[in-house]
């Protein structure tokens, strides 16, 4: 070929190729397949929370208008963050050039394209595990819970005990069920017991909805210490830690298991577990975690006293507690509150009086609950002073509130829904000198 064909060739393409662009041919192979799989399908699948697949073609198109709707209104995906105040490694809200891409698809009635790339295509969902590899220890409760179809919402808290023949070190954990439909979410401790403790002992299950929620006295035997608090929300997937980063899960103890179930019409058997994966590898750096505010330090420090939040108006409740014993690396930001939470907000201020943005939600929504990954690990030095402000509508005008009308709510930093809880969970290590800089993104 010589250099004049060579020219002419390249020209064809470059005309080609801007011809193409210009015209802004989208189709669902080649523009939209991707961007449903990385930002949707990992809840709109078969086993996970949301109530239709959007795998397919067909099951996209099925659904367009709707999903012009949710994704215009930012409803989907759900991301309650405000990026502004911190932006999160786990954020899941579509860019405004995203949205775009999508509307203009939906707009060009939906061509399919010609090739459906292997890419395109779901990947097959393992039953067990989405981690690649089987678990070393599956915890689950004796057996299923039957979720009556009763139409309300349920908390059950399930005790699991474990012995295993030594403690080992964790490089992953995942929470796994056979209908995430059904739940909104769950939270699980890690105890070690003594040898002095019987851990068979006690009821297996406590379901706080029907009222046996004097029997949680049983448990507080097993709650003294915990090596590790983890949860999920729906679109949750597996937990895990950058090499050497990890925590060490005790060789006997108690996991307490609380589930949430949403409200169903029809009774159904539902059973979770959370899968753990060990390592060899030893751990230099050990998780952990810190709970402030119900249930943590400083519950009885919220001003206004956090016992009663009065009808018919929107209170603000704040607490201050200090970082008490060394700095800190902070990995994952976990805010809380129950239904009447709107806004809320935490922030460190340093001995030095410079303000550390932890975490702001600026609409609380309880379905929406999550923990928040960090992009680079956040120093909290010692001595710092958390900063932690809910803002709870008690009003008519939260289409949440469990009381029509409203009704005052008692708060004994208990677990039930339709209580309150105003707590801050961070996962975090003991500060070492670089962390800020340190890659901590691991993929799996
Ligand atoms: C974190 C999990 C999650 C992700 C990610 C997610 N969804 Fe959803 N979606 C749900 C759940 C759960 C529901 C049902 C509950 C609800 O509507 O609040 C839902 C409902 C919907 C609905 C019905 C809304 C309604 O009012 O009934 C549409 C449409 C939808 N999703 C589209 C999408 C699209 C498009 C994406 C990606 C751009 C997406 N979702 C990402 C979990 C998710």
């Amino acid at each position: 070929m010589n250099s004049f064909q060579n020219c002419l060739l390249s020209f064809i393409f470059c005309l080609a190729y801007s011809l193409a662009a210009s015209a802004q041919a989208l189709t669902y192979n080649k523009d939209i397949a991707p961007i449903i799989r990385q930002n949707c399908a990992s809840c709109h699948k078969p086993g996970e929370a949301a109530p239709f697949s959007l795998l397919t073609y067909e099951d996209v198109v099925k659904r367009t208008t709707f999903i012009k709707k949710v994704i215009q209104d930012r409803y989907m995906p759900p991301w309650k963050a405000d990026n502004g105040y911190r932006h999160f490694a786990n954020d899941r809200s579509l860019s405004d050039e995203t949205i775009q891409k999508l509307v203009s698809w939906i707009d060009q009635q939906v061509p399919r394209g010609r090739h459906a790339s292997a890419s395109s295509l779901a990947k097959p969902v393992l039953k067990e595990t989405n981690y690649y590899r089987k678990p070393d220890l599956y915890l689950q409760p004796d057996s299923a819970f039957l979720v009556k179809g009763e139409n309300i919402d349920r908390f059950v808290i399930f005790k699991i005990p474990f012995a295993l023949p030594d403690s080992a070190n964790v490089e992953a954990i995942e929470f796994i069920s056979n209908n995430k439909k059904l739940i909104h979410h769950a939270n699980f401790a890690i105890h070690p017991v003594d040898d002095s403790v019987d851990i068979e002992n006690a009821v297996k299950r406590i379901d706080l909805t029907v009222g046996d929620r004097r029997q949680y006295g049983q448990y507080l035997p097993f709650r003294k210490k915990i090596s590790y608090y983890g949860g999920w929300i729906p679109g949750t997937s597996i937990e895990s830690y950058p090499e050497n980063f990890g925590w060490v899960f005790p060789k006997r103890g108690v996991m307490l298991l609380t589930v949430h179930y949403s409200p169903t019409a029809k009774d159904t058997e539902v059973i979770s577990g959370v899968n753990f994966f060990f390592t060899k590898r030893s751990i230099s750096r050990r998780v952990k975690v810190i709970s402030f505010g119900s249930g943590g330090i400083g519950e009885k420090d919220i001003q206004p006293s956090f016992t009663f939040i009065p009808p018919n108006k929107v209170s603000k409740f704040t607490l201050d507690v200090t970082n008490p014993s060394e700095d800190q690396s902070v990995l994952y930001i976990w805010p809380h509150m129950h239904l009447l939470g709107k806004e809320f907000r935490a922030y460190a201020i340093s001995p030095e009086a410079d303000t550390i943005p932890l975490v702001h939600i600026p609409q609380w929504d309880f379905r929406w609950q999550e923990i928040y990954r960090v992009e680079k690990l956040i120093k909290v030095p010692r001595g710092s002073v958390i900063h932690i402000e809910g803002d709870y509508d008690n009003t008519a005008d939260n289409p949440m509130n469990p009381n029509d009308p409203p009704e005052g709510i008692f708060s004994w930093g208990d677990m039930k829904t339709n209580q309150e809880m105003l707590t801050l969970i961070l996962v975090f290590l003991p500060y070492k000198k670089g962390d800020e800089a340190l890659d901590i993104n691991v993929k799996n």
